[in-house]
């Protein structure tokens, strides 16, 4: 954090335990008197963890269980990171490897390692087209997505309260300059799957911070241009998304990009955080060295860029070892790169970074009401119809609704429900309801209240126990 200011020009700041420097500088502005003041935030952390907690960053890498037990490999962990990414661990494959039977013993050595040692967790990752367990791989449609939206809401739900951040969708989108979505199992359950993916992970744990995650989106290009789309959407409707994440793989093929930092802030700018979260870089001393100063400089210039992580510590631990792309080499020494990543943490950024990490807002999945809703669900008929379609799972479910217009057109509409005893509503979007229990209605929001003759709109909303098997009500407003 650099702060650079003439003198009596203005406020200056900083973080009492930052270290401030004034460099006079002895020049025609000295002779002036308009001292040019640098107020550094340089500092004498000796550790990536303890740097970045100067930044108001963490510093994390992606930890493999199988290696918890290499005392070279937890000591260097222990010493340096305050973050850890489970490798594989918390996949699908990995933590429900036959449909509805769980397995979280790898991911729960990792998350009981960290917090035995107080660093925090990132969950990696909840919906992605690979790693899937063979029977997923042979799913589609509305099975597929129901076994997607329970595994999400399972495995979210083992570990609510302890996860800082979830990827909850990896890697959706194409390479190359379509901008497409990539195509998938996933996908071709319908567009939707990474909002609901999304919103049942909010209802599983509300106190993590939901990522996008992928990579090739670390510049602007066709495919990041799309993610933003999506996030600028998502963020408009109230699908509740916090961060994204940029992988941030590079060898020769695939350098850091010249608008690596303009990139974060235009996407930091759509009010969500940032994080750098698969670094690896392949290649050797000088140049390696000067790409991780680069990406470290553009995450603390970037305010909203809240933290690093490594795909790994040694040069051995990399999934593409040959590029020697890590911080350490296979000895667990030191490289070039570390030391010009530590001193990039310690020089600080050119923006005032939080002196905490940023706080986890909760955005409401829909907007408050503006009038009294009503108390019990409106009789049938009136101008539309509604139907249901359910995912469900053991001890949960996602209802689809759609509302179909009648030949006069809607410009409002409330939707009545009856849900089976013990069954719950958690979350809803698209609509706003009234009870969560028993009789429910679901009235319209501001945007989807005007439904043109014979034109449909729909909403959604999740729930605990049995979902709704009566005929839903609809009456127009
Ligand atoms: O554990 C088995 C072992 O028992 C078996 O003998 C061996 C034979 O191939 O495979 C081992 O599993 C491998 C696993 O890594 C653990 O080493 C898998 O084959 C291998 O596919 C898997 O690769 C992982 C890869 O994701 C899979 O897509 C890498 O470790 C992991 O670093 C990598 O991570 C991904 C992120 O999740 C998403 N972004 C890209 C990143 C790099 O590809």
């Amino acid at each position: 954090m650099n702060h650079v200011r003439a003198r009596g020009s203005g406020r200056l700041t900083t973080a009492p335990r930052l270290r401030a420097a004034l460099v006079s500088i002895a020049t025609g502005a000295v002779a002036l008197g308009a001292t040019v003041a640098v107020a550094s935030s340089a500092s004498a952390g000796t550790t990536l963890a303890t740097s970045a907690a100067e930044q108001g960053r963490y510093f994390g890498t992606a930890v493999a269980a199988n290696k918890l037990s290499d005392s070279a490999y937890v000591g260097i962990l222990n010493r340096e990171f305050n973050m850890v990414t489970p490798e594989n661990e918390m996949k699908w494959d990995a933590t429900e490897p036959a449909q509805g039977q769980f397995s979280y013993t790898s991911a729960d050595r990792i998350v009981s390692h960290a917090q035995a040692n107080g660093m925090r967790i990132r969950g990696h990752a909840l919906a992605w087209h690979s790693q899937q367990p063979g029977w997923a791989q042979n799913l589609s449609g509305s099975a597929l997505r129901s076994a997607m939206v329970s595994h999400v809401s399972q495995v979210a739900g083992h570990y609510q309260g302890k996860i800082y951040a979830w990827d909850v969708v990896n890697e959706a989108f194409a390479d190359g300059g379509s901008g497409a979505r990539r195509d998938s199992n996933l996908q071709r359950t319908g567009n939707d799957w990474i909002e609901v993916a999304f919103r049942t992970a909010r209802a599983a744990d509300p106190g993590a911070k939901l990522c996008y995650n992928d990579y090739n989106t670390d510049g602007q290009n066709a495919k990041s241009n799309a993610v933003y789309a999506m996030v600028q959407d998502f963020r408009s409707r109230g699908v509740p998304i916090d961060c994204v994440g940029f992988q941030s793989h590079f060898n020769s093929a695939s350098p850091v990009p010249s608008d690596y930092q303009a990139n974060l802030q235009r996407f930091a700018n759509l009010g969500v955080d940032v994080q750098i979260t698969e670094l690896d870089i392949e290649g050797s001393g000088s140049t390696q060295a000067d790409n991780y100063t680069r990406v470290t400089r553009a995450c603390l210039a970037v305010t909203r860029c809240t933290g690093i992580s490594v795909w790994g510590i040694r040069d051995t631990d990399s999934w593409r070892a040959s590029g020697t792309p890590l911080l350490f080499d296979g000895n667990g020494n030191k490289k070039p790169a570390y030391t010009a990543t530590l001193d990039a943490l310690n020089a600080g950024g050119s923006t005032t970074p939080p002196t905490t990490a940023p706080p986890t807002t909760t955005p409401p999945t829909t907007p408050p009401p503006t009038t009294a809703p009503p108390t019990t669900p409106p009789p049938s008929g009136g101008g539309c119809t509604a139907s249901v379609s359910l995912q469900s799972w053991t001890g949960g479910f996602v209802a689809t609704v759609r509302v179909s217009a009648g030949p006069a057109g809607l410009k409002g509409w409330t939707v009545g429900l009856t849900l089976p005893s013990g069954a719950t509503v958690t979350n809803t979007w698209n609509a706003q309801n009234t009870g969560t229990s028993g009789s429910v209605a679901f009235r319209n929001l501001s945007y989807n209240g005007t439904v043109g003759a014979g034109g449909s709109t729909e909403f959604g909303f999740q729930g605990t126990g049995v979902g709704p098997t009566a005929l839903p009500s609809c009456a127009a407003a």
